[in-house]
């Protein structure tokens, strides 16, 4: 399971990176705007920085949403990096917008997903990734982690070459059940990934060998 990072905060992703798992990157206008990133220059030149961090896929995400301008926007994010990976919401043009991307050969996400069917029509249209956002589905007290499940089986029934990305992550936890439902990425928040390494009982026993070594090595 590849583990994305989902924050536009370049010390995020740089501390995530450092921990040597890291495999990508993604990004929304609300992660963006919420790193004081404004101004299509200023968020173009903020894609290229993220991509010259990490080794690993970058979901830049188009605003326009007519097909249009999805498609002019989608090549022209294409181009800032070989790693940018064009972000598509769920809609109709959108789905257009997948179907042309695939053509021509650039990779895409595609975002805003809560069903089975959603699912269905992105991989149908050649989308390279699928974003179902488990948290939101949860907080409309659905069970967000079923619908990761749901997809990945109906991708293996027909061999969709679409990889499932589980976002919209809030918890540890939700990125074993993740792993447990076979999602083929999960992006989180930075707190999500490195709860991961928490356990009290490591911390107790981590103490104790170091009490019992200065016992013996004593300073
Ligand atoms: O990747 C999608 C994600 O950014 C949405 O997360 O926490 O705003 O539901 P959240």
């Amino acid at each position: 399971m590849k583990f994305f990072i989902d924050t536009a905060d370049l010390k995020e992703i740089s501390e995530a990176h450092a921990l040597g798992v890291l495999d990508g990157v993604t990004t929304n206008p609300s992660l963006m705007a919420k790193s004081g990133i404004t101004g299509q220059q200023n968020i173009l030149a903020h894609y290229v920085k993220i991509c010259e961090m990490v080794e690993g896929d970058v979901s830049a995400e188009v605003i326009a949403t007519d097909f249009a301008g999805m498609v002019r926007e989608g090549e022209m994010l294409s181009e800032l990096h070989p790693n940018i990976v064009v972000k598509v919401p769920m809609i109709a043009d959108g789905v257009k917008a997948l179907k042309y991307f695939s053509g021509k050969g650039i990779r895409t996400n595609c975002t805003l997903v809560f069903s089975a069917g959603q699912a269905i029509l992105a991989a149908k249209a050649g989308a390279s990734m699928v974003s179902p956002f488990m948290g939101r589905i949860d907080d409309t007290n659905w069970d967000g982690v079923s619908l990761i499940e749901q997809i990945v089986g109906i991708y293996g029934n027909y061999g969709f070459a679409t990889e499932v990305l589980a976002a919209s992550i809030r918890s540890s936890l939700h990125i074993v059940q993740c792993a447990e439902v076979g999602a083929d990425i999960v992006t989180c928040p930075l707190s999500s990934i490195t709860g991961l390494l928490k356990h009290p009982l490591t911390d107790v026993g981590l103490e104790k060998f170091l009490a019992d070594y200065r016992k013996g090595n004593p300073v």
